[in-house]
Order: C-alpha cells, then structure tokens, then sequence
C-alpha cells in the first residue's frame, strides 16, 4: 500500500511522467517547441505535411522525402467499403466525435493487425492521419446532403480537410489559415488524450486502439471539446456591449469560460497568440469581424477578473466558422491534427516501452468482516 505520507498529485498536476524528443512546452516563457524548432517558425514557414514528418522522424524532410510523403498521404485517404457503409449506417444525429472514436476503431477491423505496419512503422501512423479527413466527410456530407466525396489527390491535406468538409476547395488565405491552425494543434507534449494514447501503447497494444483511446479523450470539454463551446458562448453573448455581462455572471457562478487557462502556460499560450492574428486575417477577408471583436473582448474581462489567458482553443472556433466548417466538427479538426502528435508519441513510447501504471493512495476502509447475505441488512 502507498504510505499514507505519499502525497497524491491530484491530475498528476506537475508529475513527470517519462521522458520525450516530440515537444516541449516552456509554462512560463509561452514557448511550444517541435523536435526543436520553435511552433512560431513552424506556423510562419512550414506545412502541416511537413510537421507530421518532422513529428514522426524527428526531422524536417527534403524536398523530394516530403513529395513521397505527400503523395502517401493522398493515396491513405480511401475509406473500406465495408467501413463507408458502416459509417452510412449510425444516425445523422450522431456526435461527430462518437462517429469519429467508432470509426477509427472498427477501421482495425477492415485492416487486420497483421496486415498493418509493424508497431515500429509509420505507414500506420500515415494511414491515421490520411483518412481521418474522409471519415468525417463520410459522416457530414450525408447528413449535410452533400455529394459523395471524390478522391483529390491534387489536394495538400488541409485543402483535402476543407474540401472533404464543405465541398469546396479553400481558397490560398483558407487554405494557409487551414495548414496553419493544423500545425499549431499537431502535439501537445502529454496532453490527456495523448497521455491516453501512450499508456494504451505502453501495454503493447497496438496504433489503432491507442488512437482510439485519444480520441475518447480529446472529446472531453476540458480538452479538445472548448472549442464548440467558445462558439456556443459567443452565440449566447450576442453583441458587444453584452460580453461584460454574460461573462460576470458566469464568472460569479464558478463556471469555466471555454478557450481559458491551461495547466503548463501561465502565460499566453503561443498558439492563441497566432490563431487570433488569423482569425483577424479571415474575418478581414470575411468581412466580418464580430467574432474577433467579441472575443478580444472576452479576453479583456476575464483576464482582468481571473487573470487568465487564452488558450488554443480561444480562436480557432472563428477561423474555421469563417471557412463554413459546423460548430460540432471543430474538435474533430483537432484529431485531424493531433493524430499526427498521438502516433508520434505511441512510436516513440514503442522504442522505449515502459508499461505506464502509476498507483493511487487508498482512503477506503480496511479488514472489514464479510457478512453472508442472508444476514446483511
Ligand atoms: C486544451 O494539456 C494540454 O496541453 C491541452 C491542450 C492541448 O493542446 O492538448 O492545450 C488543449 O485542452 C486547452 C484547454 C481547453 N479547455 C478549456 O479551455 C476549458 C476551460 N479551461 C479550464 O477548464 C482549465 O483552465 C483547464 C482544464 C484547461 C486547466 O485547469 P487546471 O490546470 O486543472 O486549473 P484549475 O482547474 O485548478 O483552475 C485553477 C483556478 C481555479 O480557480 P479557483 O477555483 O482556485 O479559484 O483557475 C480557475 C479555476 O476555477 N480557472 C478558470 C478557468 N480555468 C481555470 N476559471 C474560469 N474559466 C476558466 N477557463
């Protein structure tokens, strides 16, 4: 048993818990580093395509290796049938993150363990990442009444997500703000759902499952699912000269305000620094600035009554609202992304497997008698 003395880290709140080369996170400073570069060139110079490269290789590719792995991830894109048929199947009232977590789950069905990559390869890593776009499109197109998705090869993976989503080729500023907000959502060091993915791979489970527990997780409000909320609150807020108001209020009542704090930045999270300059960009473009407007000023009330910053989850709800993405395939954006960081972390939990089982400190009652049933009030 634990001696009572071990005090427990409620959320394992500043454990460390293993150590990694994918990412570090600096809390104080608001630094988010990838394999050692800084997200702030990541955002400015790179592609998503070339981040998941850099992510599971631990290096920036060439020219010619990021044409291979473009092409791969285009030629990953096609659903089973069997599975396209599945997804047909659940009610168009499903919770995109539900029809996501399933999909992804039953896909290990269609694809065999012993025909998938090895545990040590990265061809399932691609896979993932290539056909979460086509398995929300499955999902919304039909209930959104939209054609059939066609293949686009053509397409760099977030013009694909776009397209596979609305049924529109973005336009370059779309399509860049698109790329960006995918690099910024791509790894997280061990947020929960990619500490969720890790502790499914420590057991030697495989990828799919691993990602399967990630996505269970992200789904969860007080990771991935604050960025539906934002909008939700943004909504309920209406006008201007209402933030005060609504904001207080909720304060008063000790709710969250979605899109604010975090457990490791106790400054501005980076990403938010750069999703509200694009969610500036696209409403300009938009010519519609009211949900940047609303949001700076929410920013303003909560920080100067909680002393909070926003998170990445603050902004990127109006850039993809801009590109007509629905409100409810915003956190399953986020997966699209992050299964990038999520196989990163299972592949390198792989190379150095330790299996993850922390313990608890018991508080119940101990030696109590057993009393047969027939004698127990
Ligand atoms: C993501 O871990 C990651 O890296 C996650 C992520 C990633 O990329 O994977 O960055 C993505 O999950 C971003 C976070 C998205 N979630 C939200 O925006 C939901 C709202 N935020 C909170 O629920 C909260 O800030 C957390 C969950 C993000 C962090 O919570 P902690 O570290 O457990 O902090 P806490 O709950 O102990 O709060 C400390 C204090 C409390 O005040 P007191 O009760 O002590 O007076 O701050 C308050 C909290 O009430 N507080 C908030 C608040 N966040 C913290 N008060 C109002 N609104 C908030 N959002």
């Amino acid at each position: 048993m634990v001696e009572s003395s071990d005090e427990v880290q409620h959320g394992l709140q500043d454990v460390v818990a293993l150590e990694s080369r994918i990412c570090f996170i600096d809390g104080k400073e608001g630094r988010l580093i990838y394999e050692g570069y800084d997200i702030r060139d990541l955002a400015a110079r790179s592609t998503f395509e070339e981040v998941a490269y850099l992510l599971w290789y631990g290096r920036l590719p060439t020219t010619d290796q990021l044409a291979v792995l473009r092409h791969r991830l285009s030629q990953l894109r096609e659903l089973p049938p069997s599975l396209a048929a599945r997804i047909d199947s659940v009610p168009e009232t499903a919770t995109p993150m539900d029809v996501l977590r399933t999909a992804v789950s039953e896909l290990a069905l269609f694809e065999p363990e012993e025909t998938r990559p090895g545990p040590s390869s990265i061809g399932g890593a691609q896979r993932l990442t290539a056909v979460l776009p086509s398995i929300l499109a499955q999902f919304h197109r039909r209930r959104a009444r939209l054609p059939r998705l066609e293949p686009r090869p053509d397409l760099s993976h977030a013009a694909y997500l776009l397209y596979a989503l609305v049924n529109r080729v973005p336009t370059e500023l779309e399509e860049r703000a698109l790329d960006v907000a995918l690099i910024l959502h791509a790894d997280h060091e061990l947020n929960a759902s990619t500490f969720a993915a890790r502790v499914t791979a420590s057991t030697l489970s495989d990828l799919y499952s691993a990602v399967t527990s990630a996505v269970g997780t992200l789904k969860g409000p007080l990771h991935g699912g604050a960025n539906e909320r934002v909008m939700e609150l943004l909504d309920e807020i209406g006008t201007a000269d209402r933030v005060e108001e609504v904001v207080r209020a909720k304060l008063a009542r000790h709710e969250r305000i979605m899109g604010f704090g975090h457990r490791v930045y106790k400054v501005e999270d980076p990403r938010a620094t750069i999703l509200r300059e694009w969610s500036r960009k696209i409403g300009e473009a938009k010519g519609d600035l009211r949900y940047y407007e609303l949001l700076l000023k929410v920013e303003g009330v909560v920080h100067r009554e909680k002393g909070l910053y926003p998170n990445v989850d603050l902004y990127s709800g109006s850039v993809y609202s801009h590109m007509g993405i629905p409100h409810d395939l915003f956190t399953p954006v986020f997966a699209a992304s992050r299964v990038a960081g999520w196989t990163a972390h299972v592949l390198e939990e792989y190379q150095d497997l330790r299996l993850i089982r922390p313990m608890a400190k018991y508080i119940g009652p101990t030696d109590l008698p057993y009393v047969p049933i027939a004698n127990r009030a």
